[in-house]
């Protein structure tokens, strides 16, 4: 005897307005190449000093293709992050896309060159996603180089902001290599990065794969992650279908705190495996840091 729950007919629902023609065309055109919205978050984390105001827009996964994911929105991407004035701009990497779907790949300079016109004071900093280094690692390496666009690979560098100082930090991807049979071998040294922080000033650790977070010590303020796209179709009430992690739907989407340490993890922009998006639209992050003091 099968016995249909409330939620089995809720998933069978959803699963078939995804693959009804008016679902179809809401997940395979509407929601991941014309919606792009900003996600603001406003928060203090533990050692973060409460006047140090730092505006970072967040930007993950855009996965740069043809016909998905193609220039005009990465142009788009460049204005909405300006629009925002932020303080900087950090890229948390899946710069390209590498699913099967891919009608023509954007050579990475172009792309590199749209985002050189991001402006923020204290510039764009980005890391490698796993679909970066299963593409062409070097190639785009490069183009950011040329471009001029810092990135982090186990590095850590201080800076200042007012009378204020703290830590960018970066991870290498955590999946990297693929080494068969679903397993991987990671370019990430938490350690070593940790070692590189030589004061007391807070932390901002970028790392593509939140995974991650599970051993990230409270030193570290505040983690920005990426790569998991939300699920990329995911319905309020239902497990996500497909989450790369391997936590399930601890580390999914949002801002996520244990133990007092914080972790926020963007929803992307761009698609891998499928390139359909339901439920999780395209965002921006705006990140605010730190307490206005408000006005007597
Ligand atoms: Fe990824």
């Amino acid at each position: 005897m099968t016995i249909i729950t409330r939620r089995t007919f809720l998933a069978a629902g959803a699963a078939g307005f995804v693959a009804s023609a008016t679902g179809g065309a809401y997940a395979g055109v509407v929601e991941p190449t014309m919606m792009l919205g900003v996600t603001t978050y406003e928060l203090t984390p533990p050692g973060w000093p409460d006047d140090l105001l730092l505006n970072v827009a967040v930007i993950s996964d855009v996965h740069v293709n043809e016909p998905y994911t193609p220039m005009s929105r990465v142009k788009r991407i460049v204005e909405i992050a300006n629009g925002l004035k932020p303080d900087m701009i950090v890229h948390l990497g899946d710069h390209e896309a590498t699913h099967r779907f891919v009608k023509r790949r954007v050579p990475p300079r172009e792309w590199a060159a749209a985002y050189a016109d991001l402006a923020a004071p204290l510039g764009l900093w980005t890391v490698l996603g796993n679909h970066d280094w299963w593409n062409n690692s070097r190639e785009i390496r490069r183009a950011l180089d040329d471009a001029h666009i810092r990135v982090l690979e186990n590095e850590a560098e201080l800076l200042e902001h007012g009378a204020r100082r703290f830590w960018i930090a970066g991870l290498g991807d955590q999946i990297a290599y693929r080494l068969g049979r679903g397993s991987f071998h990671g370019r990430d040294d938490l350690p070593g990065t940790l070692a590189q922080i030589r004061t007391d000033d807070p932390v901002l650790m970028l790392a593509h794969e939140p995974d991650i977070f599970a051993e990230m010590p409270p030193r570290v303020s505040l983690t920005l992650s990426g790569h998991t796209h939300g699920g990329q179709v995911y319905i309020p009430g239902l497990p996500a279908p497909w989450i790369p992690s391997g936590y399930g739907d601890r580390y999914r989407y949002g801002h996520i705190v244990e133990d007092g340490r914080h972790l926020i993890v963007s929803g992307g922009i761009g698609m891998s495996g499928l390139p359909i998006r339901f439920g999780v639209p395209p965002e921006v992050l705006m990140v605010r840091l730190g307490r206005p003091i408000a006005a007597a």
